[in-house]
């Protein structure tokens, strides 16, 4: 029998936007490979949005139209809904619960969705048969996703690095190549499209905690907890770290960090330097990136889009060709039943080699202060570096610690902060091996 005989995939796509339209383009001009691929003819059957008369450079008139997203799912020529309107709850959620219960399959580009209803949702696909599949909700078009949950999955996983989030890769690296202070480059990225008119999603690492979140609950087995993973963002990166991290052999990257560790899985989100000849240092502009550490594989390298209308749609559609080709494991990749609840870490139980920055006055024994500090604390120096008069009076002090808890980093910072000789707020920084 010919493919275009069977009966058509039928497909109901909520949400029009950049990564909507992709996807009704992509079903559109690869239709006929589509098909051979899939084993059956793809065929999008209904639509919704919040405006039905929007021009979106589609014709949407073919499809029937639901002013209600949620009704999709009890179309009968709907077999699988694609969410692309995005928030974790509100129609998304309403949305993915009706399809899920009613055995249909689910697919979504939608980390918030999955990182704070992931459990719950796994659970009703569990329950119902149903397919649930979110490739493009972590790093866009990088097929990360399939990569632990399924190429391997052999592996008993280490631990992860990520770049995760395009709009903080974008602005360090202009910091870095520009020399340009934080918010000037935020206000340039805001005018160019590149980050949105409220950018704290981004900035503030929450965006790339949704996605450390689901990649650790896949790496390793545990329960998605959004709720207890540490996040910090780039808003306090000064233009002068990212000057001294080059100059010490580093280059400060937004990470999002799951380890293995002896007492626990350590799951975080924060910026950090990692060293330059390191495979995420090389990774610029909004390109994202992931590195997997697999006991068998030893180490592997995922680099690409992390978003925009072609590749996020790209990962989309090849999760619907997954669906059409009956393929449906755990949507966790372990059944619900199975995750572990392994405590997570918190910030300061994490062991690291830690960067520092003092601005203090250039007077006699200030040095011997600072090696107090230290010594007190029980961090030892790696390396230290004294610079110039900088603005406003006062010298720059650069240092990296051997390896120590980040309790005794804070406490270093906190005694820093009483010495008469340091004029401002001193800068932390962790560094990754990565
Ligand atoms: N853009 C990317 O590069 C990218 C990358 C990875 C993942 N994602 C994820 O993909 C999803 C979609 O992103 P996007 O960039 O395509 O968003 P978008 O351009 O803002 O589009 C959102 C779409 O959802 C529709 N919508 C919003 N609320 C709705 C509601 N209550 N009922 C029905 N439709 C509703 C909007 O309708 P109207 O058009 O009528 O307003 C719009 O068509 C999000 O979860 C996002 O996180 C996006």
């Amino acid at each position: 029998m010919n493919n275009n005989e069977i009966k058509p995939l039928g497909l109901g796509v909520a949400g029009l936007g950049t990564v909507g339209v992709g996807v009704l383009k992509i079903i559109e001009e690869h239709a006929a490979l589509l098909s051979v691929r899939a084993g059956r003819p793809l065929r999008v059957v209904a639509v919704s949005a919040r405006e039905k008369a929007r021009d979106r450079g589609v014709d949407i008139t073919q499809y029937a139209w639901c002013d209600n997203a949620v009704d999709l799912a009890s179309l009968e020529s709907v077999d699988l809904v694609v969410e692309l309107m995005g928030g974790s709850d509100g129609p998304a959620y309403a949305l993915a619960k009706a399809t899920l219960s009613s055995g249909k399959a689910f697919v979504t580009a939608n980390k918030a969705l999955i990182a704070t209803h992931g459990k719950e949702l796994a659970s009703l696909a569990e329950a119902h048969g149903s397919a649930l599949r979110f490739e493009a909700a972590v790093a866009g078009g990088i097929p990360i996703i399939k990569a632990l949950t399924e190429g391997l999955s052999s592996n008993n996983i280490s631990g992860l690095h990520g770049i995760l989030n395009g709009t903080c890769n974008y602005i360090l690296t202009r910091m870095e190549h520009e020399h340009m202070a934080f918010a000037d480059v935020l206000s340039e990225a805001q005018k160019i499209g590149y980050a949105e008119a409220d950018p704290t999603f981004d900035i503030d690492g929450i965006d790339t905690a949704h996605k450390t979140a689901i990649l650790a609950a896949l790496a390793f087995g545990i329960a998605l907890d959004i709720e207890n993973l540490p996040v910090e963002g780039i808003r306090n990166i000064e233009a002068v770290d990212i000057d001294y991290a080059r100059e010490l052999g580093y280059r400060i990257k937004l990470l999002g960090v799951a380890q293995r560790r002896s007492n626990g899985i350590d799951v975080r989100v924060h910026p950090a330097m990692v060293p330059l000849l390191s495979s995420l240092a090389g990774v610029m502009d909004a390109t994202n990136a992931v590195v997997v550490h697999g006991d068998s594989v030893g180490q592997t390298v995922f680099e690409g889009p992390g978003a925009g209308q072609g590749p996020t749609a790209s990962a989309v559609v090849a999760d619907v060709i997954d669906v059409a080709r009956g393929i449906n494991y755990p949507p966790l990749g372990i059944p619900v039943s199975d995750l572990a609840t392994l405590s997570h870490l918190s910030a300061k139980d994490h062991v690291g080699t830690y960067y520092m920055r003092l601005k203090v006055a250039d007077v006699p024994g200030v040095m011997a202060d600072i090696t107090q500090v230290l010594a007190r604390e029980k961090v030892s120096i790696e390396s230290m570096l004294q610079r110039g008069m900088v603005e406003n009076g006062g010298v720059y002090i650069v240092l990296t610690t051997h390896e120590t808890t980040e309790d005794a980093a804070n406490a270093v910072l906190n005694r820093f902060n009483t010495l008469e000789c340091v004029l401002e707020s001193p800068a932390m920084l962790r560094i990754e091996a990565a």
